[in-house]
């Protein structure tokens, strides 16, 4: 699949969705130039998960969220415009080269991982420059470990731009997120200590016991030419989406705003969420090394690794990235710090 900008045109979106209704990035006057790794010389980005990187930290996510937000919509690095850039993915927006009636979207199938690597990587680029602190790094929202089940505090204060009117009033800190929320059953009727417990199993399960192979934790092979969303890896439908529902808002027509594609970019949750499920994706290789699971490996295919997304960096050039592009994190020049894998023996 290579993503071409002119195919972007009206989102596909569910009823009764709430504004804006359009999700096309700003056109590019030039063609995208080609993703170049960053510079080795660059200081490595330690990221660290919400509830242990301290206050001053959080201040500058919070601070570089409100520098987004104060930038003009037509900036592709304002808050408004990385929003769109999940609803352009994920709602059919754009379409495949040479097959108009064919659309790009990145869940269900083996894009899961890269797409969202690749965003959050520009994400925090464009916040460190906003912030003017080249080492900056997005902090991650460690809902897999029990002290970061539950939606980090910082999230749920009105008065911070961290704070999105749309969401679940029920799951305010200090409730323990349920990593199998689905809209349809709503709330089950734990303890806390029996939650915890329930989602250390959960991610065992979703990690390991059924993610033995690439396409069980990737999702099915997508390629040009076939219809789109073949099938999700383990960890996308749960824990993924569940914390998305988990989060939005059940009063909301489509479970707005982290609850469905379209407007999940639109809560500041979002990138720390899928800050933890990039660091997921490193986890389930390196236990796959440790262990010797032969199957904790990425595809080879090529159509998986010169498949490519377009993305507006901290400079707001266009730029085509691809997945092979994206595979490793020590030549992206970040790394993932301060929590373990408390689930990696919480056999069901
Ligand atoms: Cu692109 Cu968390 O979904």
């Amino acid at each position: 699949i290579v993503t071409n900008i002119r195919t972007c045109s009206k989102p596909k979106l569910p009823p009764n969705p709430l504004p804006p209704f359009y999700c096309c990035p700003p056109m590019s006057a030039s063609e995208p130039i080609n993703f170049t790794l960053p510079d080795p010389a660059e200081p490595l980005r330690v990221r660290r998960p919400v509830h242990a990187v301290g206050a001053e930290h959080m201040a500058k996510y919070e601070r570089a969220i409100a520098l987004m937000k104060a930038l003009p919509p037509s900036d592709p690095r304002s808050f408004y415009q990385q929003a769109n850039i999940h609803c352009a993915y994920c709602t059919g927006s754009y379409h495949q080269n040479g097959n108009p009636e064919l659309d790009v979207q990145i869940h269900f199938s083996w894009f899961f991982y890269p797409f969202h690597r690749a965003y959050i990587y520009f994400f925090e680029r464009i916040a460190a420059k906003l912030l003017d602190e080249p080492g900056f790094a997005l902090p991650f929202w460690s809902w897999d470990v029990p002290e970061g089940m539950q939606l980090p505090p910082e999230f749920a204060n009105a008065s911070s731009p961290l704070y999105d009117p749309v969401r679940n009033p029920r799951h305010a800190p200090p409730k323990v997120v349920d990593l199998e929320f689905v809209r349809e059953q709503g709330e089950n009727n734990l303890t806390a200590d029996q939650q915890i417990q329930q989602n250390l199993r959960v991610m065992y399960k979703q990690m390991i016991g059924n993610a033995a192979l690439p396409t069980l934790f990737h999702g099915q092979p997508f390629r040009a030419g076939e219809a789109d969303q073949p099938g999700a890896g383990t960890v996308e439908m749960f824990p993924h989406n569940t914390v998305h529902t988990w989060t939005g808002d059940m009063a909301q027509p489509n479970v707005e705003n982290m609850g469905v594609y379209y407007s999940a970019g639109r809560d500041p949750t979002f990138y720390p969420h899928h800050n933890n499920i990039d660091r997921l994706w490193v986890a389930w290789r390196d236990i796959g090394a440790s262990r010797g699971y032969r199957g904790h490996v990425d595809f080879t295919d090529p159509d998986w690794l010169d498949s490519s997304f377009l993305f507006y960096d901290e400079e707001a050039r266009l730029v085509r990235v691809t997945v092979r592009d994206m595979l490793d994190i020590e030549k992206l020049r970040y790394r993932f710090e301060g929590v373990g894998t408390p689930w990696v023996d919480a056999r069901p």
